[in-house]
């Protein structure tokens, strides 16, 4: 099957029901989408498809479709960072840093739909992100600074 990720197309071997979290880290080696529970449990491993975050180890190759797939990789880049990831580098959110490429995929998306969210509106967006480092207050401002900087 053929799969679009970060805007590329991609000829891929693959069983329809493997993961696609699977996929990307294993078989593209992209491998800022992490793997935490594999449950749905943690967001580590979110990806935006069409726009929308999901938890990519809760997404089967073979329902992608033709949908747009975006990676961590895709957002941004090093010299032209996305509004999200400019300011999570200017908050120093990540400790760790394990869970925040998951935390930015989703703070995108929520800012994509909701461009000057409310501190609820975050918290709900967020919730199924965790940060074993409690880095939550970072995020929570990272997010008020991408807002106020608009342009997501
Ligand atoms: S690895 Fe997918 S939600 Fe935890
Ligand atoms: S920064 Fe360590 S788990 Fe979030």
């Amino acid at each position: 099957m053929q799969i679009i990720v970060n805007g590329r197309p991609h000829d891929v071997d693959a069983e329809p029901d493997m993961p696609l979290l699977w996929l990307l880290r294993d078989e593209l080696g992209l491998h800022g989408t992490r793997y935490g529970c594999g449950i749905a449990a943690c967001g580590a491993c979110t990806v935006h498809l069409d726009g929308e975050a999901v938890p990519s180890c809760q997404i089967a190759v073979g329902d992608v479709g033709d949908a747009r797939i975006t990676t961590i990789e895709g957002l941004g880049q090093p010299d032209a960072p996305h509004p999200v990831q400019q300011a999570w580098i200017e908050e120093q959110v990540a400790q760790c840093g394990y869970c925040q490429s998951g935390q930015i995929m989703q703070a995108a998306s929520l800012l994509a739909r909701t461009p000057d969210p409310t501190d609820a509106q975050i918290d709900d967006a967020m919730s199924g992100n965790l940060c074993r480092c409690a880095s939550y207050p970072r995020i929570r401002a990272a997010i008020r600074r991408a807002a106020a900087a608009g342009g997501v």
